[in-house]
């Protein structure tokens, strides 16, 4: 037997996220969607890879995150999980799935953890979801609250613009945000809000308070990895910050390709058999 110990890596819980909020360690969020990018960015260290509902926009080019149905979201979630060795894995339930009873949204919440394999799902709302919450995690499934912007209800807002800057809203979102925590969800996005109520909402609550586009005073952030590689050029949020340009990047590369194959030096006599 080899004396040598295989190294083990330590899967990220929803325990340890508490055990980060509590001694101030922040948390590091993205989306990925497939095998191949999952794989790279849980081997670069992500805390958390959101399965995203906006799948829809990134991978299948809808408008919105409406059209995107549960097998959907099942596969590209099942293709995530085959990739990840650390980060906890958490999925939407997309638009459709839970708003219709407290029964609806458990029956979609099992079938993503049972046959994609994930670790938690995430839904938007607040007091219109309690039921749902509750239910969910009355059957073991960690829950994870989604508030602020809320790109499903996109049709009720009429813009993706900043949320609760009124006063009432706020108000809400605050009471909201402590009723997801007292309902048990081990976590929450706040999406698009000033940075002051973001920082109100964190400082509120126990658990983790994850964010895009709400400042730098919460437990964690979270960016949809298209848009922070630079695949998505034409998205320019304030928000948003570039940590690469692979729009550049793949089209210099496809262009030298195009190039070589037409002048016939692709491939060459080492890249034949
Ligand atoms: O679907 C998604 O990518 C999200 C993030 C924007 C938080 O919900």
């Amino acid at each position: 037997m080899s004396i040598h110990k295989k190294q083990e890596i330590k899967r990220i819980t929803t325990h340890q996220l508490q055990e980060m909020k509590n001694r101030g360690e922040k948390i590091a969020m993205l989306t990925a969607y497939d095998y191949s990018m999952a794989k790279i960015i849980d081997s670069a260290g992500i805390d958390v890879i959101l399965v995203g509902d906006s799948a829809s926009n990134v991978m299948a080019g809808n408008e919105t995150t409406l059209p995107i149905t549960l097998d959907q979201m099942i596969y590209h979630a099942s293709s995530v999980v085959k990739a990840v060795k650390r980060a906890l894995v958490v999925v939407d339930i997309p638009f459709g799935y839970y708003q219709g009873s407290s029964g609806e949204a458990l029956r979609s919440s099992i079938r993503i953890m049972k046959e994609s394999g994930a670790h938690a799902v995430k839904m938007e709302g607040g007091s219109e979801v309690k039921d749902s919450v509750l239910r969910i995690l009355s059957a073991g499934v960690p829950v994870m609250g989604h508030l602020g912007l809320t790109p499903q209800s996109i049709y009720k807002f009429g813009t993706y613009t900043v949320r609760a800057k009124e006063e009432g809203e706020a108000n809400k979102l605050l009471d909201d945000a402590k009723l997801l925590e007292e309902c048990g969800c081990f976590g929450l996005v706040l999406e698009k809000i000033p940075a002051e109520l973001a920082r109100k909402v964190s400082a509120a609550l126990k658990i983790p308070v994850i964010g895009i586009g709400a400042g730098p005073e919460v437990d964690g952030q979270v960016l949809v990895m298209q848009d922070m590689l630079g695949i998505t050029k034409e998205f320019k949020p304030r928000f948003l910050r570039r940590y690469a340009d692979l729009h550049g990047i793949v089209t210099g590369a496809v262009h030298k390709y195009v190039e070589d194959v037409k002048a016939k030096s692709f491939p060459n006599e080492e890249e034949k058999y």
